[in-house]
Formats: C-alpha cells, sequence, structure tokens
C-alpha cells in the first residue's frame, strides 16, 4: 500500500514536471518524395519537434513524428542500435546512421535530413539499394575451398590470421561509405566502391580461402578497383569507425606484387 501511494505520488510530481516544462521545438527539414504522384516533384517537408519530449537520436525524432505528425513518412530501420545498417542516411549533411547520430540540442539549429546521395530513391528517405547489393553478390562474400579440413570438421585459423579480419567484419553494409565516395557517385555501374571492395579483402586475406587468385582475377581491370583515388570520405563518413580506403590500398598493394 505505501508503495503504491508512493508510485502515484510520483508519476503526479513528473507530469507537472513535465507539462510546466517549457517546450524546446526544433525544426527538422525532411525530404519527401512519393512514387505514387510522380507528378509532384521531390520536395523538403518541415517537422516541429519537442526536444523535452523527445529521445536524444534522429531515429527517435524520425520515429515521433512518424508516429505522432505524419503516418506517411518513410525510412527503414530495424535493430536501432548500429548493428542492421537500415537506417543510414544524409544528416546534416553527414552520411551516418540515424539510430546512432545524437539530436543537436541547441533547437535555433534547424536540422536537414535526406537520402543516402546519388542512389535512386524508392521514397522518402528509403534509397534503391539493389544495384549495391548485387554487386556485393558479384564479390562472392563467402568462403570457399577446394579441400576439406584436415579434422573433417572445421577450417581452423591461427589468432594472428583470425586478428587480420578485424576492422573489416564489423561492416554491416549501410552504404554510407559508397554513397559518399565521388568516384562511386560518377562510376556507379562499374566501380565496386568502398564497402564491397573492403569485403572483397576480407575474403582475399581470409587464411580459410582457397578461392584468391580468382577473386584477384575478377579486381584485376581498370574499373572495379582503380576508380579509387584515395580521397578517404569512406574512412571519414563510416559509423562504425572502420577504414575502407586502407582497405582498398591494400588490394592494389597485393595486385601490384602479383
Ligand atoms: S565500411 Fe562503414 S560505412 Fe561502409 S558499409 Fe561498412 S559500416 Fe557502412
Ligand atoms: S578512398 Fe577511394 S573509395 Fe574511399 S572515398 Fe576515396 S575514392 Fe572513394
Ligand atoms: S536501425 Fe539498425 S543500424 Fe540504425
Amino acid at each position: 500500500m505505501f508503495r503504491s501511494i508512493n508510485r502515484l505520488n510520483l508519476l503526479g510530481l513528473r507530469r507537472s514536471l513535465a507539462t510546466s516544462a517549457e517546450q524546446r521545438l526544433k525544426s527538422f527539414h525532411i525530404y519527401r518524395w512519393n512514387p505514387d504522384t510522380p507528378e509532384i516533384e521531390p520536395k523538403m517537408q518541415t517537422y516541429e519537434i519537442d526536444l523535452n519530449a523527445c529521445g536524444p537520436m534522429v531515429l527517435d525524432a524520425l520515429l515521433k513524428i512518424k508516429n505522432e505528425q505524419d503516418a506517411t513518412l518513410t525510412f527503414r530501420r530495424s535493430c536501432r542500435e548500429g548493428i542492421c545498417g537500415s537506417c543510414a542516411m544524409n544528416i546534416g549533411g553527414t552520411n551516418t546512421l540515424a539510430c546512432l547520430c545524437k539530436i543537436d540540442q541547441d533547437n535555433a539549429k534547424d536540422l536537414k535530413i535526406y537520402p543516402l546521395p546519388h542512389m535512386f530513391v524508392v521514397r522518402d528517405l528509403v534509397p534503391d539499394l539493389t544495384h549495391f547489393y548485387k554487386q556485393y553478390k558479384s564479390i562472392q562474400p563467402y568462403l570457399q575451398r577446394e579441400t576439406n579440413p584436415p579434422d573433417g570438421r572445421e577450417n581452423l585459423q591461427t589468432i594472428e590470421d583470425r586478428a587480420k579480419l578485424d576492422g573489416l567484419y564489423e561492416c554491416i553494409l549501410c552504404a554510407c561509405c559508397s554513397t559518399s565516395c565521388p568516384s562511386y557517385w560518377w562510376n556507379q555501374q562499374e566501380y565496386l566502391g568502398p564497402a564491397v571492395l573492403m569485403q572483397a579483402y576480407r575474403w582475399l586475406i581470409d587464411s580459410r580461402d582457397e578461392a584468391t587468385n580468382l577473386r584477384k582475377q575478377m579486381l584485376q581491370n581498370s574499373m572495379s578497383l582503380y576508380r579509387c583515388h584515395t580521397i578517404m570520405n569512406c574512412a571519414r563518413t563510416c559509423p562504425k569507425g572502420l577504414n575502407p580506403g586502407k582497405a582498398i590500398a591494400e588490394i592494389k598493394k597485393q595486385l601490384a606484387f602479383d
């Protein structure tokens, strides 16, 4: 009984604090386009959010808008903790994950949100990643071996060989890096781009894989790899702190000494 009275008092106190707290409205300008009305050009739409009643991340604001103001606003998200890669978008001029991006609490500053740049748009903040995934598939991102492991069960790896995959396997294929790369913007049909190339490297240096020569051959042409000019936008933007530009440089070194 004593406990429930205390809880009621606490709830009442919280409610009165919430109503008395001043609103802190911040403007979010969000890219909108609907494929069902192609005659209407893409536009920016503005939503006001009370930061005092919103979670700290940009994804919290998007969900609040969708739940409370405009159910038609469309974006991808799933894990809300930087694991699935689906909430990648351009926030305040930077490609990043909405769920890992903190809202700037200065409500005098507006925030602009666009889909990932230089991609076809499915709707609003949803980019078409079909070609990106096709490119990923093209590098055969899986273990290939002609021989069975000695014990017939597991392909073992030394601790040192396993450590070589650190900084590569953590990639969540969010496409933030590829869509920040000027070379990828202009040569997207043939240049594989930083995300896919980093995964190509991840398989090239996996001590258990036996398709190294085939993997190298696939990259030995003027477009798939050599469109990278080491501009390094990719490493600057990666929300997981990875460095695809460095992985690409390592592939170039390997091919040069073949
Ligand atoms: S390297 Fe980083 S930015 Fe690029 S796809 Fe992987 S996680 Fe995303
Ligand atoms: S380093 Fe290469 S892959 Fe990365 S942004 Fe620059 S050109 Fe693109
Ligand atoms: S929702 Fe999964 S990475 Fe943002």
